[in-house]
């Protein structure tokens, strides 16, 4: 008889981003320790059974010699991972430079650096021949590593230049590329001096993806109105060939949140905390600390909610987590010394000799710490100015079964599209519409929260991080087989 092997199709995929979801200690000579981040798009992206994938990217260290990037690289090896060798001028122009410091508060509305306008344009070139020297590094190690029929996936603002380089070597790789910020209003990515260079090279690429349909809207009529060229509800029409313009909303892998909820660590850490707090309601932000999370303007509505309810000045305290983050960046290093300076003056405000009504830590927690203080918050508060989903607001929610607190959340993150029903949305510049709603959620009753928690629960463990991945790479898929096809017609 006949033996039917049933043999599962598992796409190759090349996961190309700035970083590697690695952290590299260098211990010798030769010798590396590594750990492997375990967040969600790591798990969607590397543990997706579906894909045999692999992870191109820059290790976040300086290695000048080549002992060490022979040792690291064979240690990446065994993470699937393969490392992109910058060094300390490139990291400074590409990576501090034109990344940190222009397109990203440019894609967050901040607009460009203004100090010294005229350093800054004689700057801004050097920054961009490093930029568009660094992708092109990036394009070398994928070409290298490519096999025919890879799906080659490009990420976020660090690699707008690689979708043209991977089509100049191979106009027949399939190149996708996902934008994990904003995309702006078209107004003011023309305000950026390499607008055009960057609107073509993305355009090179055959999908390219945003969180929401506002970024995808944005997207087309920067390159209707900037290149002139025509749009369509499905993308743009490019040198012969259309390519699709889709909105690609990522979730996380909630699974891993809500099991973790139940191993002893996290139930313990759970119970400290429940100790510490009790008899207060505690209110949590977790933030990178950057400028687009308003964290100062998070702070300053807290203060103001304070000063407006005299009742709550010690029944109430507000842990915000600031993780360090780009601190070679100057604009970093003053919103950290900002942001104490605001902390410790509402301390001394406010604070009593036994109680301080903010909590602030400038480092990152662990991930048990982290679930548990997810879960023991009555609430979390997100003000981001800007953000392209925020991923911190789906990691509440999927903590939040038994408790059902509040998502306070700007209505500026990507999240206020798909959380909006269930959160408080609000406009994180304005301080006292911020205060109005931390009243509202400390008061709320337990049947609306329960109400809105549900809508943000089933919202958060049905559209996951791998779901995510899946659906983007199949429809690059779809997207060249139809090109394909229409070419032959
Ligand atoms: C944002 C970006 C990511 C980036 C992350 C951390 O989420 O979209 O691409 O990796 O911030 O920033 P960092 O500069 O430390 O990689």
């Amino acid at each position: 008889e006949e033996k039917h092997e049933t043999k599962t199709f598992r796409q190759r995929l090349l996961v190309v981003a700035n970083r590697l979801p690695v952290s590299a200690v260098r211990k010798g000579e030769d010798a590396w320790s590594l750990e492997i981040s375990a967040g969600g798009l790591v798990s969607a992206l590397l543990g997706v059974k579906e894909f045999e994938a692999k992870w191109i990217g820059w290790a976040g260290v300086n290695v000048p010699d080549e002992i060490g990037q022979k040792a690291l690289t064979k240690a990446l090896a065994e993470k699937r991972c393969i490392p992109v060798f910058l060094d300390e001028e490139i990291v400074h122009q590409y990576y501090n430079g034109y990344c940190n410091n222009i397109l990203w508060p440019l894609f967050h509305y901040l607009g460009l650096p203004q100090e010294d306008r005229l350093a800054t344009t004689r700057s801004f070139q050097s920054q961009f021949e490093a930029y568009e020297k660094a992708n092109q590094m990036f394009a070398d190690v994928v070409n290298k590593h490519y096999e025919e029929g890879d799906v080659v996936w490009c990420h976020d603002y660090h690699l707008m230049f690689l979708p043209k380089c991977l089509k100049k070597h191979n106009k027949n790789m399939k190149v996708g590329w996902f934008l994990h910020t904003p995309f702006p209003s078209s107004e003011i990515h023309r305000t950026l001096p390499s607008r055009s260079e960057l609107l073509h090279s993305v355009l090179a690429a055959d999908l390219v993806g945003f969180h929401t349909y506002d970024y995808a809207r944005h997207f087309v009529s920067a390159c209707t109105r900037i290149l002139g060229l025509e749009g369509t509800p499905y993308g743009v029409e490019y040198q012969g060939k259309l390519t699709r313009v889709a909105a690609f909303p990522i979730g996380i892998d909630s699974e891993r949140f809500i099991r973790a909820l139940d191993l002893p660590p996290v139930q313990d850490h759970i119970r400290e905390l429940q100790e510490r707090f009790k008899g207060r309601k505690v209110m949590l932000g977790v933030d990178r600390l950057d400028m687009i999370k308003g964290i100062p303007q998070k702070i300053l509505a807290f203060e103001k909610f304070l000063e407006e309810d005299a009742y709550w000045r010690d029944k109430v305290v507000l842990l915000q987590i600031a993780v360090p983050t780009r601190t070679d960046v100057p604009e970093y290093q003053k919103l950290t010394s900002q942001v104490h300076e605001i902390v410790g003056r509402i301390n001394g405000r406010f604070g009593t000799l036994t109680t301080v009504p903010i909590h602030h830590l400038d480092r990152s927690l662990d991930f048990h710490q982290l679930c548990a203080l997810y879960a023991v918050t009555d609430v979390a508060l997100v003000t981001s100015l800007r953000d392209g989903m925020n991923l911190v607001s789906y990691e509440y929610v999927a903590c939040q079964e038994k408790k059902k607190g509040v998502l306070i959340l700007s209505e500026f993150a990507g999240a206020a599209q798909s959380l909006g029903a269930g959160a408080i949305l609000v406009n994180p510049w304005n301080i006292t519409e911020v205060a109005a709603a931390i009243a509202r959620a400390l008061k709320m009753p337990s049947a609306e929260r329960e109400k809105r928690h549900k809508h943000n629960f089933l919202h958060v463990k049905s559209h996951t991080a791998q779901e995510w991945a899946g659906t983007f790479v199949s429809e690059l898929n779809d997207t060249v087989i139809e090109a394909q096809l229409r070419t032959r017609q």
